[in-house]
C-alpha cells in the first residue's frame, strides 16, 4: 500500500473523531472520519474481499469429484457463499468512496493482497474438510471480532456472514470426523490434511503484534478490538479439543498446555514461509491469479452487456 500523504486531516475534528471512537460510537459512510481511518479500511476490506472470492477456487476445485450427492451440494452451496460473502464486503468498500472495479484490477496486477491460506493447494477430498474447520474456523474467530468493529457496514456485513461461516466450519469439521472415524486410509487422510493446512491456518490471523504495523493504527480506532496474537491464540485453544476429539493430532509436537493460563502454547510459526507466501512465492500463488485473470477476462462480455442495458435504459428514461 503506498505510504498516505502526511495527515492533512484537522486536528480538532481528528480529536471529536476519536472522542466518538472512545465513547463506542459507531462511525457510518456519510460520519466524518480521518483520511487514514478510510484508507485502512479500504484496505483490509478490499483484501478481505480478494480473499473471498480467491477463495472459491481451491474449494471449487472438489465440486466435480464431491464422494457423493450431499457433500457435492454442501460444498456448492458453500463455494456459493464465499461468491456472496466477497460481493458484500466489494459493496462494504464502495460506502467508503472507492469503485469495486479498481480493486478488482489491483487483484488481477498482483498489487492487492488476499489471505495467503488461499495458496495452498487442496490435494485430498480430506482438505475441504480441512479448509472448512480451519480455514473457515480462523476466519469466524476474527471476524466475531470484526463484528463490532468501528465502522458500521463493515461491522453489520461481518454479522451476516459469520453465520454463513459457521456453517462452513461445521460441515469441514463433520467431513474430518467422518474420515477420522473412517478406514485407516481415511483416517491417514484427514491427518495429512491437517498436517499440511494447520500451520498456514494460523499465519491467516497475520504477523506477531510487535511486527504488524497496521495493529497500532486499526486497534486505536477501534477497527481492531483484539490483536493478531490474542486472535491466534483463542483460535488454537478452540481448536485443539476439537482435533482430540475426532482422534487427529496437531503437527507440533512442541506443544504443550499451561495450567496457569489455560492456553495452548504452540512452536514458532515459519515467518520465512508466511512472508515468502504472502509475497508471491507460495505453492498456488500464480495459478490463483491466472484463474482470476481468465475468469475476469471471460466475463468481459457480461460486463459490456451490462452497460450496453443501462445505457439503453438510460436513454429510454431521458427520452420519455
Ligand atoms: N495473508 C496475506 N497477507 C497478510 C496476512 C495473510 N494471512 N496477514 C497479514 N498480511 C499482510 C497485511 O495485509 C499487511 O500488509 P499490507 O499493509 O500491505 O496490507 C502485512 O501483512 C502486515 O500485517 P498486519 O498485521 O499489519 O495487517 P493487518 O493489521 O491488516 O492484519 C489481518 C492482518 C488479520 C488479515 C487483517 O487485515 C484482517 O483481519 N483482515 C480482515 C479479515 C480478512 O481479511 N480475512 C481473510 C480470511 S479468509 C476469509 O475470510 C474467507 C473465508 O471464506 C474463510
Amino acid at each position: 500500500m503506498t505510504p498516505a500523504p502526511a495527515s492533512t486531516d484537522d486536528p480538532k475534528r481528528v480529536a471529536e473523531f476519536e472522542a466518538r471512537i472512545a465513547r463506542g460510537e459507531t462511525i457510518e459512510p456519510k460520519d466524518w472520519m480521518p483520511e487514514k481511518y478510510r484508507r485502512q479500511l479500504i484496505r483490509m476490506m478490499s483484501q478481505h474481499a480478494h480473499s473471498e472470492v480467491v477463495g472459491m477456487l481451491p474449494e471449487g476445485n472438489w465440486i466435480t469429484r464431491a464422494p457423493s450427492l450431499r457433500r457435492k451440494m454442501s460444498l456448492m452451496a458453500k463455494v456459493q457463499d464465499e461468491a456472496g460473502h466477497g460481493l458484500y464486503i466489494y459493496c462494504g468498500t464502495e460506502t467508503l468512496g472507492v469503485d469495486r472495479h479498481d480493486l478488482v484490477l489491483q487483484l488481477l496486477s498482483g498489487t492487492a493482497k488476499y489471505s495467503s491460506i488461499f495458496n495452498y493447494p487442496t490435494l485430498t477430498w480430506a482438505d475441504i474438510g480441512a479448509v472448512g474447520w480451519l480455514v473457515d474456523g480462523a476466519a469466524i474467530v476474527n471476524q466475531t471480532m470484526l463484528a463490532k468493529a468501528s465502522y458500521g457496514p463493515y461491522a453489520r456485513a461481518m454479522v451476516r456472514i459469520c453465520k454463513e461461516e459457521n456453517f462452513h466450519k461445521r460441515q469441514g469439521y463433520e467431513i474430518m470426523a467422518t474420515l477420522a472415524a473412517g478406514t485407516p486410509e481415511q483416517h491417514a487422510m484427514a491427518q495429512d490434511a491437517l498436517n499440511r493446512w494447520w500451520w498456514p491456518s494460523l499465519m491467516m490471523f497475520g504477523p506477531h503484534d510487535a511486527d504488524s504495523p497496521n495493529s497500532g493504527e486499526l486497534s486505536r480506532w477501534g477497527i481492531k478490538r483484539k490483536s493478531n496474537d490474542e486472535l491466534r491464540q483463542r483460535f488454537v485453544n478452540l481448536t485443539v479439543g476439537q482435533a482430540k476429539a475426532i482422534n487427529l493430532t496437531i503437527p507440533d509436537p512442541g506443544m504443550t498446555f499451561d495450567e496457569d493460563t489455560k492456553n495452548w502454547i504452540f512452536s514458532e510459526i515459519d515467518w520465512d514461509e508466511f512472508w515468502r507466501v504472502v509475497k508471491g512465492d507460495g505453492p498456488c500463488n500464480r495459478e490463483r491469479l491466472a484463474a482470476r485473470r481468465k475468469a475476469h477476462d471471460d466475463g468481459a462480455w457480461v460486463r459490456a452487456a451490462a452497460e450496453a442495458y443501462a445505457e439503453k435504459q438510460a436513454r429510454a428514461s431521458s427520452a420519455a
